[in-house]
């Protein structure tokens, strides 16, 4: 049997579609981590610096992730545009509170895929975005715990809240 033929196409088009702009999503994550990750090196901010770098490599990964599965189900992965971001912010706790309503938004994205591979039958995507689902509880509660500790030193100096928060 010819590959041509044997390739068949697993995933549903409308799951498809919005799994590639989930892909921008996470691209357009992780421009924005790295943007947060330079501000916080610029300063010296050492702890905040490793995190956002990681967060940056993650949110990469992710898209990655997103990007193999369309292929491997048979469809056609759509490498995104490369997105422009802010680079300039106000304070370290702006950084982080950009950072959880990114991800929020990106829970958002991640329930609509679900919810569409749910209405649609199509039960590899659902289970290929479980784990999304899990990843997202995690990524809110750890910028969430982050912005705790500001709540709690919000008077002392920027440097001595970096020494007290987690690199990833
Ligand atoms: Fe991949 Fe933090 O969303």
């Amino acid at each position: 049997m010819k590959t041509a033929i044997r390739r068949q196409m697993t995933i549903h088009t409308e799951v498809m579609d919005l799994l590639n702009e989930q892909i921008a999503l996470e691209m357009h994550a992780s421009a924005a981590y790295l943007a947060m990750a330079s501000w916080c090196d610029q300063r010296e901010l050492v702890n905040s610096k490793a995190f956002f770098y990681k967060q940056a490599e993650e949110e990469r990964g992710h898209a990655m992730k997103i990007f193999e599965f369309i292929n491997e189900a048979g469809g056609a992965a759509i490498s995104p545009a490369v997105p422009v971001v802010n680079n300039e912010f106000e304070s370290l706790r702006a950084i982080f509170e950009t950072s959880l309503d990114q991800e929020i938004h990106v829970t958002q994205s991640i329930y609509k895929c679900f919810k569409k591979a749910r209405s649609v039958d199509d039960f590899a995507s659902e289970v290929f975005l479980q784990w999304f689902v899990s990843e997202q509880v995690e990524e809110e509660d750890t910028v969430r715990s982050i912005l705790d500790i500001f709540d709690l030193m919000g008077d002392m100096p920027l440097k001595m809240i970096d020494e007290r928060l987690p690199t990833a």
